[in-house]
């Protein structure tokens, strides 16, 4: 097992009052909870803590707090025993209101007062938006008339604001304009679960740990990068939503994004919130922007039609519920990036991402420069391209670095081998939501893993060029990949006009044990 390093001792998250909006949602059920009950279990969250919970649906606290139980039977982490649960119960309130109504922002503040009182918590409060994003800027704007967006020197107000963050460049301002006219720039947390996930962070530690990782991370010897956030799930129950945004709004701008930028970013002189995002924030200013012609030869844009995953068929999206029988919403979309700097210049970063793929995977691949090829000339070998680093995110989580080994004979062959780091073996199966980390750095005020203003326009920035030209050129012969696939087939044109291919995942995943033979 891992050794625990001396000063990896945590203290307790802050005494709070964490009022979700969108209460009655998924959201809460699903992830807020559970990953609430795993920071208590881990005893990470205070004693003077409470919850209350704010939606437009008819309920009182009781039947709030029955609701949640029976949910909780369903969702709850196995860390949440009965004691634990009765003891989250009894600081769970409820308010019924319309979020524009001012009156029932009065009824809020009420209850937070009442509650502060009950549970001592000092007068911190943190704002959860899980709403749609129409609401985000009413809420706040409503919150600050009600006087609830406030501090003082003894106290902290915060807001969590969920994804997506604007629609474009230009609502993606205005929104930022709006929250700060009421609130200062570090009570906003701009959440994006990616940055949740364990193996996310752990890009960093892996790259700024290890002092033989640092040398070879540039443009001397890598060749370029392939990051796929590929997904077998199609629409679900978002079809309404899905329509508006498609897959660059819904996944680029901000998990691709983060991926990327905790890929390619300069060392931070610390981990303080400004210093990483800093220098997260100069990748997105280094990416050069697309012209209308680089968008038409490098980007490329998908729909799926009907197919089958795993031997089940499924519909095309066009026949998924709520959505346009003659819908030309992306599904799928894969881009071409160059970062303009000293470390990346001329090192492409391939993204491709997808609904209904083949498979369920997100990972980052560093494709190494081929070794000089003259001692095998003479050999069978014929492929010389051997070295990946692949960080898997998710659903495998951990690293593989492939090399070249001779395979055992009296001819000169090679196969490619893996060396493997898997999360699960080495640390032990995690049961965390991806939450616990966002939900505890807002209680203790670090705003690392979450978004500043700026890093969310210079996402926007970087595909608006996209958003316009495919706007002005809707696209054509959609659904263009059966579900089940890999996507369209002009995904592949693009690397090989490069003379690269995509990885082919599936023949190579994680753990695989048997070499394959490259000669
Ligand atoms: C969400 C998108 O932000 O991320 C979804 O809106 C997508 O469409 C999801 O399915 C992917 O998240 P994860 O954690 O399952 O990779």
């Amino acid at each position: 097992m891992p050794t625990l390093h001396p000063n990896e001792v945590q203290q307790k998250a802050s005494p709070c009052v964490m009022v979700i909006f969108g209460a009655s949602g998924d959201l809460t059920k699903r992830k807020l909870l559970p990953a609430l009950a795993n920071l208590a279990q881990e005893g990470l969250l205070s004693q003077q803590f409470a919850i209350i919970g704010f939606s437009f649906d008819q309920m009182t606290t009781e039947a709030f707090r029955d609701k949640l139980t029976a949910e909780m039977k369903e969702f709850a982490p196995s860390s949440l025993n009965d004691e634990l649960w009765k003891w989250f119960v009894e600081r769970i309130y409820y308010v019924q209101g319309d979020f524009g109504d001012s009156a029932a922002y009065q009824r809020l503040k009420d209850q937070i007062i009442a509650v502060e009182k009950n549970h001592s918590t000092q007068g911190n409060r943190f704002h959860y938006l899980a709403v749609a994003p129409k609401f985000f800027s009413p809420i706040v704007r409503k919150l600050g008339e009600a006087g609830l967006t406030q501090e003082t020197n003894l106290n902290w107000t915060r807001v969590i604001v969920e994804k997506p963050f604007g629609h474009d460049l230009e609502s993606a301002i205005q929104l930022n304009k709006e929250l700060k006219e009421i609130l200062s720039e570090k009570q906003i947390y701009r959440i994006d679960h990616y940055l949740g996930k364990e193996t996310v962070q752990n890009v960093m530690v892996f790259r700024f740990a290890n002092s033989i990782i640092e040398p070879l991370w540039n443009r001397t010897y890598i060749d370029h990068v392939q990051i796929t956030a590929a997904e077998t799930v199609g629409v679900e129950h978002r079809g309404a939503f899905y329509e508006t945004a498609g897959a660059l709004r819904d996944m680029v701008p901000n998990h691709l994004f983060q991926l990327l930028t905790l890929t390619a970013m300069e060392p931070p002189i610390s981990f303080e919130a400004d210093a990483v995002r800093d220098k997260q924030a100069e990748i997105l200013h280094a990416i050069q922007m697309p012209t209308p012609e680089e968008v038409l030869q490098n980007m490329v844009r998908g729909q799926y039609g009907e197919g089958v995953i795993d031997g089940q068929p499924f519909p095309a999206y066009r026949s998924e519920p709520n959505v346009a029988p003659n819908s030309n919403t992306e599904t799928f979309v894969a881009l071409k990036l160059k970062i303009d700097n000293w470390r990346w210049g001329d090192v492409p970063f391939y993204l491709r991402t997808g609904k209904r793929l083949a498979k369920r995977v997100t990972e980052i691949a560093i494709h190494f420069r081929r070794a000089p090829f003259m001692l095998f000339r003479k050999t069978p070998i014929k492929d010389p391209r051997t070295n990946q680093l692949v960080i898997h995110i998710q659903p495998d989580e951990g690293i593989s670095l492939r090399f070249g080994a001779k395979i055992p004979g009296s001819v000169m062959k090679l196969g490619l081998v893996n060396m493997d780091f898997d999360y699960s073996r080495d640390f032990g199966t995690s049961h965390s939501t991806g939450y616990e980390r966002l939900l505890y750095d807002c209680m203790v005020g670090d705003a690392t893993l979450f978004q500043r203003a700026d890093m969310v326009e210079a996402g926007w920035s970087v595909i608006q060029p996209l958003l316009d030209v495919w706007k002005a050129l809707p696209a054509r012969g959609f659904p263009n990949y059966p579900a089940g696939s890999w996507g369209p087939k002009e995904v592949d044109d693009l690397l090989e006009r490069d003379g690269r291919a995509w990885r082919d995942i599936e023949a190579e995943e994680f753990g695989a044990k048997i070499p394959a033979a490259v000669s």
